[in-house]
């Protein structure tokens, strides 16, 4: 007997109700609403209460996931919450969710750490685990508090990022949803191009140097930019390539949104019309591990996803790790 098919059951999204827009920001730091807008594609970006932690808001993702795909928390035997903004160093985020969800104890629950392409990672684990017949139905979670580690005065970085979550229901297939593949890579090589330069066994012992590095984002963001739009034409040919699907044939692409115009540019390397790719990093910004969950639950409930169409998602990220995996509705 083959592996059992496993299809994606129900989808949902939350973020915070805090609002910031780029002409919020422009009193925060010298920037304009111009600038960011022209270079990114992002009008405004959702922001967590500061006692609001990315547990909740990947709980109240996965409850609409839940309700959707019509299981309850009983059905749950994994949770992978996806993220580089955990409510602690340890225990896992994934842990609190579980206690928020109610979901039995003979669950697994864990984090998985591939920043912004966190969720195709976490996708490729759950569909192995899933199809081994250990484990039966896994909420696949990106969450993100993004706004606890942007340096507020550094208008470089605080202008790209959001707040937010975005869940699946993985199972067995009920005819529509099914995974057809993943891919994953990793350049290790670029590790500094992207990183939290403390808070890890990497730091500097600040007794020692009586410094500190601040714990927030450090990027970049032009050299990003050229390997982005290399890694994600690569992990897109690569995968349609295995599936033998040109493409032409996809649907809808779910990109990571990070920047309006590395999606336009991999539109144009792939030949596809930018309305192929569902965009809505305007609203958000760049959530991370939320993005794709997040914009795979509006382009559902928007009707853009048809039944029959494959979608195909693709991210990078941090590390630098990048990815995409194709999905048949
Ligand atoms: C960050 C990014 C938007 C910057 O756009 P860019 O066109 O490369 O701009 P540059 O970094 O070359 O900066 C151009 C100028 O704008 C300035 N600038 C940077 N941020 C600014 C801001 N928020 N507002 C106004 N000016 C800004 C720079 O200081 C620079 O000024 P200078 O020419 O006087 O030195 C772009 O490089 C990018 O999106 N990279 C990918 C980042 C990413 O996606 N990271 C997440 C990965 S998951």
């Amino acid at each position: 007997m083959g592996s059992p098919a496993i299809a994606i059951l129900g989808t949902g999204s939350y973020a915070p109700e805090k609002i910031l827009t780029n002409d919020d920001l422009s009193k925060l730091v010298d920037t304009s609403d111009e600038w960011i807008f022209t270079r990114t594609g992002i009008r405004e970006r959702h922001i967590a209460a500061p006692n609001e932690t990315t547990s909740q808001m990947a709980a109240a993702a996965a409850r609409l996931a839940m309700s959707d795909a019509g299981v309850t928390a009983a059905d749950i035997d994994l949770i992978i919450v996806a993220t580089v903004t955990p409510d602690l160093p340890m225990p896992a985020t994934a842990c609190f969710v579980q206690h928020q969800l109610g979901v039995p104890t003979h669950a697994a629950c864990f984090d998985l750490n591939a920043a912004c392409s966190g969720f195709i990672y976490a996708l490729d684990t759950a569909w192995a685990m899933l199809g081994s017949g250990r484990y039966r139905h896994a909420l696949v979670i990106g969450a993100e508090k993004f706004s606890s580690v942007l340096d507020w005065k550094d208008r470089t970085t605080c202008v790209l990022f959001g707040d937010g979550a975005g869940a699946v229901v993985l199972g067995p297939t009920r005819g529509t949803g099914q995974i057809l593949g993943t891919k994953l890579y990793t350049e290790g090589a670029h590790t500094h191009l992207l990183c939290i330069p403390d808070g890890g066994s990497n730091t500097p012992d600040p007794a020692a140097t009586g410094a500190r590095t601040p714990r927030t984002v450090s990027m970049k963001g032009r050299e990003i930019f050229k390997i982005a739009v290399r890694e994600m034409e690569e992990a897109a040919r690569d995968i349609l390539a295995q599936h033998q699907i040109t493409p032409a044939q996809i649907g809808c692409v779910i990109p990571h949104q990070a920047n309006l115009r590395i999606i336009d540019a991999i539109a144009r390397y792939l030949e596809l019309p930018a309305e192929r790719f569902f965009v809505n990093l305007e609203r958000y910004g760049n959530t991370s591990a939320a993005s794709i969950p997040l914009a795979l639950d509006e382009a559902r409930s928007s009707g853009r996803i048809k039944p029959g169409e494959t979608t195909l998602f693709v991210a990078f990220g941090a590390g630098l790790t990048y990815g995409s995996a194709l999905v048949r509705w």
